[in-house]
C-alpha cells in the first residue's frame, strides 16, 4: 500500500492551523464604510434595495462615522443626497451644500480617529443624473466638468475631507483635481482615483441610494466590461496626475483586473464592493439559500486576496463586530 506524499490537509486539521497559516486576512483598519446623507429629512431612510443601508440624517451620520471609528475602521466615504438638482450639479460645490456640510460634521465628529473621504462627482446633483454636464448635443462634455470637479474638490478639502475620490471617469480629473488643491493650499489632501470603474449594471441599487435621475447609461465615460489592458492604461494616467491610491470598482466580477493592478501600482490600491454585490447576497441569505455571515466574509476575503490593500463595502462597520468578536 502507499502513501500519498504530500498532504496538505494537515494544515487544515484544526482552526487553530488554519488561522495560522492563513495567507490573507481581513483587519477593520482595511475596511472604508460608504455612507449617504440625504438632504432635509428627520429620519434616517431605509433602502429597499440594500437592506441595513441608510440615508442619513445628520445626527445619525455623525454617529455612524463615531461608531466607526470606534470600531477601528480605516475610513468611511460619503456620498451626498441633495434636495434640490440642477443641469450643472450647483449643489456640489456650494460650501452650504448637503454633502460639504456632512464632510465637516464628520470631521468634527471623528478628527484624526478615522479617514474622512468624499465622492468627487456630479451625479449626485444633476437632475438629468450624469456624471458630468452636458455639451449641447447631449453627450457629456469632459473638458467643461474638469473645471467644476477642480471647484468640487477643493471645497470639499476645505470642509475637512482627508481624501477625494474622484468617481466620474473623466479624462484628466486627478490632474485638474490635484492642481486645484495645491494652489488652494491644500497640498495635504490625498487622491484616491477611482481608476478602472467599469460600466457595471451592479451598480443599480446605489442608483436608489443617491435618488438617480440617470435615464441610460454611463458607457461614453466608464470602461466597457470586456476590457482588461484598458485598465492598466487607467491606472498609469492617474499616478502620472498625482493619485496617492488607486481603486478598481466593482470587485467582485473584477478580479482579475484587481490582481493585476494590484501586481504593477507602486500606490496602495483600494477595491469597492458596490451595491449591487451586497444586494446579491444579502437578498441570497433573505432567502435561506448561503449563509450571510461566512459568504460576506468569504467575499471580502476574495478582493483582499486578489490584491486590495482596502475595501470599500457596505459590511464594513458589521464586519469589524465580527472580527472584534472572533479575536
Ligand atoms: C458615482 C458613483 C457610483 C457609485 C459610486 N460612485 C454610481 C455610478 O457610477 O453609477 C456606485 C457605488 C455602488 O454601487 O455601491 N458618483
Amino acid at each position: 500500500m502507499s502513501f500519498p506524499q504530500h498532504r496538505p490537509r494537515r494544515l487544515r486539521a484544526t482552526a487553530a492551523l488554519r488561522k495560522l497559516t492563513a495567507e490573507v486576512r481581513v483587519e477593520p483598519s482595511q475596511l472604508i464604510l460608504p455612507a449617504f446623507i440625504r438632504e432635509g429629512i428627520s429620519e434616517p431612510v431605509p433602502l429597499q434595495s440594500m437592506p441595513g443601508v441608510v440615508q442619513h440624517t445628520t445626527a445619525s451620520l455623525r454617529k455612524a462615522a463615531a461608531e466607526a471609528a470606534e470600531l477601528g475602521l480605516g475610513g468611511i466615504m460619503l456620498f451626498g443626497v441633495p434636495a434640490v438638482r440642477d443641469a450643472a450639479g450647483s449643489a456640489g460645490v456650494d460650501p452650504e451644500g448637503v454633502l460639504n456640510r456632512a464632510i465637516a460634521d464628520v470631521k468634527a465628529e471623528v478628527g484624526h480617529d478615522l479617514v474622512v473621504m468624499s465622492d468627487v462627482c456630479l451625479d449626485e446633483f444633476t437632475d438629468h443624473g450624469h456624471c458630468g454636464v452636458l455639451a449641447p448635443d447631449g453627450s457629456v462634455d469632459n473638458d467643461a466638468t474638469l473645471e467644476i470637479y477642480a471647484r468640487m474638490a477643493v471645497v470639499q478639502a476645505q470642509a475637512g475631507a482627508d481624501v477625494l475620490g474622484p468617481s466620474g471617469m473623466m479624462d484628466g480629473q486627478v490632474a485638474v483635481i490635484r492642481q486645484a488643491l495645491d494652489e488652494a493650499g491644500l497640498q495635504n489632501t490625498a487622491v484616491l482615483a477611482y481608476a478602472a470603474k467599469y460600466s457595471s449594471a451592479f451598480y443599480g441599487p446605489f442608483r436608489e441610494a443617491v435618488d438617480s435621475q440617470l435615464k441610460g447609461d454611463r458607457r461614453t465615460y466608464q470602461m466597457d466590461p470586456s476590457n482588461r489592458r484598458e485598465a492598466i492604461l487607467e491606472v498609469e494616467l492617474d499616478l502620472q496626475e498625482g493619485a496617492d491610491m488607486v481603486m478598481v470598482k466593482p470587485a467582485m466580477s473584477y478580479l482579475d483586473i484587481l490582481a493585476d493592478v494590484a501586481e504593477m501600482s507602486p500606490v496602495p490600491v483600494a477595491a469597492y464592493q458596490i451595491s449591487g454585490e451586497y444586494a446579491m447576497i444579502e437578498a441570497a441569505a433573505a432567502n435561506g439559500w448561503i449563509d450571510r455571515k461566512a459568504a460576506i466574509l468569504e467575499s471580502v476575503l476574495g478582493i483582499r486576496r486578489a490584491g486590495a490593500d482596502m475595501v470599500l463595502t457596505y459590511w464594513a462597520a458589521e464586519m469589524a463586530r465580527w472580527l472584534k468578536e472572533s479575536n
